[in-house]
């Protein structure tokens, strides 16, 4: 059976048993500023499962897109995909277990024919700091199923500490498990939120083992059990009871009893096959088949995870532009972009130098076009933007090949011991996050890269890097910045870059004994204070003025490090330091990878919290409006951006 027939048949049955079809919503959600896609077939159902009317009524079920951003980088195993087909049904105050459990069960088994023997279900072992009890009513009713096959189904009580245990089939799972709320377990739910336990339905792709995972994967050998994801059981669908609600004291039940449930489809049709790879199935054939034309290497052995990389996010990305998300800086549109960028990376592996997305996501196209048919539509506008952002991408994959290539040329200076060290040379934290920030490079990139030369890469500094900028931008975009700027705006920010680049051209221009006193910032100006015992002369605001703007010119990243406090002092980190610094510092490096000021490119680098723009071409033009004194020995700059 194909991927188009398991979805038709399950909205057809789902009809028989009075359910009202709806249509796919888009992956972008609308009116729902909670998330940036729709991860689930439950989130546009939200207001009908809190008690609004359903204009169709009580029992609707369809086949939602999905996409989860989250699992970007898990994409490579057998399992995980960023994009998804969910089948979902709904009771909204409908029916409840009883006949939502025999339904799917009918479906799975009698519908699609998969053989009962290989099932293993999960239920909720209740929670008493919530007051939520077992559910024992859903694991009765599985048992009676499963013995109405002739299938003996114990109950497990304890599966993470017993593991797989002979003749059991229906497993206790606390609330990390088995309870399911947009935002995950009950005390992570905000006061409003929906949620309840859930049970879930796994099936076993090698039953022939008895217990434990998989041979020669990267899990055996670990603990096994049915819900330890290691790949062996996969589960193909979830039964969410939700009939609670999360209030100021803790849970009420809602005005209805509601099911939620959402079905993998892909995994379902692997289920169907028998085949635990997920990228078998048949809607990533002609996908395959092109890549394997443009490559001249077949899924097989070291390229299955590349194969896979590229088969996920392309066609992620063909359903995403198909719904009006293009590749680009912010918000769902950076996640395209890092789709296709991912895409084009791991197609190097396979030995694809030149632009070939187009084709791959011709290929998916033409597979999803009747079910979809958005896409065929929007045919010609999803292939441009798709090959324009991959020409974009190779060319600065270039650049940052050549930076990368100026980085392996540099000495390596041993900071510990102040000299230079060529052997075992490595790619400092900061300047894989260049290649990252400046040139899209993706970390595996920069480390495939090192490996060619034998050198490492500092990947904790790396990840500290990535993680903090992650949470400066979050606090850049939540509006609550630190190091003392007046406002929340973009220019306060830009401001603040000025602020470096002004300090760092002063001590170029008056001497390096120029120290900072003080630092205004508004959205209209930056003041500057500074330790200078007389005027400066128009020559030499000029001279300022200038490495300022030759700088913003240079476009140069600003790149955030967290470093010990003596290690940033012999970088020749400049600011305001003394002993309200803890051991770690935050620097900000302004320039490409180098790990000293002075060095070639690195034009500043100071002691800073942030935020800062993330390249300093945005800033315009910098210039000197005041220069005054403001007390003995202590100058004042006043400077705009215009
Ligand atoms: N909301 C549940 C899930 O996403 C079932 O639809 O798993």
């Amino acid at each position: 059976m194909t991927t188009n027939e398991i979805r038709s048949k399950f909205l057809e049955f789902a009809r028989k048993y009075e359910h009202e079809i709806i249509a796919s919503s888009a992956l972008v959600p609308e009116n729902d500023p909670t998330t940036l896609f729709t991860g689930s077939g439950m989130q546009p159902m939200v207001p009908y499962l809190l008690g609004q009317k359903h204009p169709l009524g009580t029992r609707i079920a369809d086949s939602q897109k999905c996409f989860r951003s989250q699992d970007i980088e898990e994409v490579g195993d057998n399992r995980h995909t960023t994009f998804f087909e969910m089948l979902g049904n709904w009771s909204l105050g409908d029916f409840f277990k009883e006949t939502q459990i025999p339904f799917m069960w009918k479906f799975l088994i009698e519908e699609i024919k998969l053989d009962p023997k290989h099932f293993y279900i999960s239920c909720f072992a209740g929670s008493p700091d919530i007051g939520i009890p077992k559910d024992t009513e859903s694991a009765e009713l599985w048992r009676n199923l499963f013995a109405a096959k002739g299938i003996q189904a114990d109950i497990g009580e304890n599966p993470e500490q017993d593991g797989l245990v002979a003749g059991q089939k229906i497993f206790y799972y606390g609330e990390k498990k088995n309870w399911w709320s947009r935002a995950g377990v009950p005390q992570n739910m905000p006061v409003g939120e929906p949620g309840g336990p859930d049970t879930e339905m796994f099936y076993d792709f090698y039953p022939h083992l008895d217990r434990g995972c998989i041979p020669n994967t990267p899990w055996s050998g670990e603990f096994c059990h049915v819900n330890c994801d290691c790949g062996r059981f996969i589960e193909i669908g979830n039964n969410v009871f939700m009939e609670y609600v999360r209030t100021e004291s803790g849970f009420e039940k809602l005005t209805q009893q509601n099911v939620d449930f959402g079905g993998g489809l892909e995994r379902i049709v692997a289920a169907t096959r028998n085949d635990a790879d997920v990228f078998n199935i048949d809607v990533f054939d002609i996908p395959k088949q092109t890549i394997k034309k443009l490559s001249g290497k077949t899924y097989e052995g070291e390229h299955v995870y590349a194969y896979r990389v590229i088969l996920d996010h392309l066609r992620a990305a063909t359903f995403l532009v198909g719904d009006g998300v293009l590749p680009g800086n912010k918000d769902q549109m950076y996640f395209v972009r890092r789709l296709i960028r991912r895409a084009v990376r791991f197609a190097r592996t396979l030995g694809i130098q030149e632009n070939f997305t187009k084709e791959v996501v011709a290929s998916y196209i033409e597979v999803y076009s009747g079910e979809y048919t958005n896409l065929l539509e929007k045919k010609e506008a999803i292939l441009s933007a798709i090959d324009t952002e991959e020409s974009k991408f190779r060319k600065t994959l270039e650049n940052g090949i050549k930076e990368f290539e100026r980085i392996s040329k540099r000495d390596h200076f041993n900071i510990q011991n102040r000299q230079i060290n060529n052997e075992n040379k490595r790619i400092f934290g900061h300047e894989a996050f260049n290649l990252l920030q400046s040139y899209g490079f993706p970390i595996e990139l920069t480390q495939e890269l090192a490996k060619e030369k034998g050198w490492e890469v500092d990947l904790e500094d790396f990840e500290i890097l990535k993680k903090e900028h992650a949470e400066s931008s979050r606090t850049a975009s939540a509006g609550k910045f630190k190091g003392g700027l007046g406002g929340d705006g973009e220019m306060e920010t830009k401001y603040h870059t000025a602020t470096h680049m002004l300090h760092q051209a002063l001590k170029i221009v008056l001497g390096e004994n120029v120290q900072q006193k003080g630092s205004n910032i508004t959205s209209e100006r930056l003041r500057f204070d500074f330790a200078y015992d007389r005027k400066m002369t128009d020559e030499e605001k000029k001279q300022v003025e200038d490495i300022v703007n030759e700088h913003i010119k240079k476009d140069l990243p600003m790149v955030r490090e967290e470093i010990r406090y003596e290690e940033a002092v012999a970088r020749g980190a400049i600011g305001l330091f003394g002993d309200k610094y803890g051991d770690t510092v935050s620097i900000y490096y302004m320039g490409s990878s180098g790990n000293k000021r002075g060095d070639d490119g690195l034009f500043s680098i100071e002691f800073c919290g942030g935020p800062h723009v993330e390249h300093t071409g945005v800033l315009g033009t910098f210039r000197i409006s005041k220069e005054e004194a403001v007390s003995a020995g202590v100058r004042r700059i006043k400077a705009v951006l215009e």
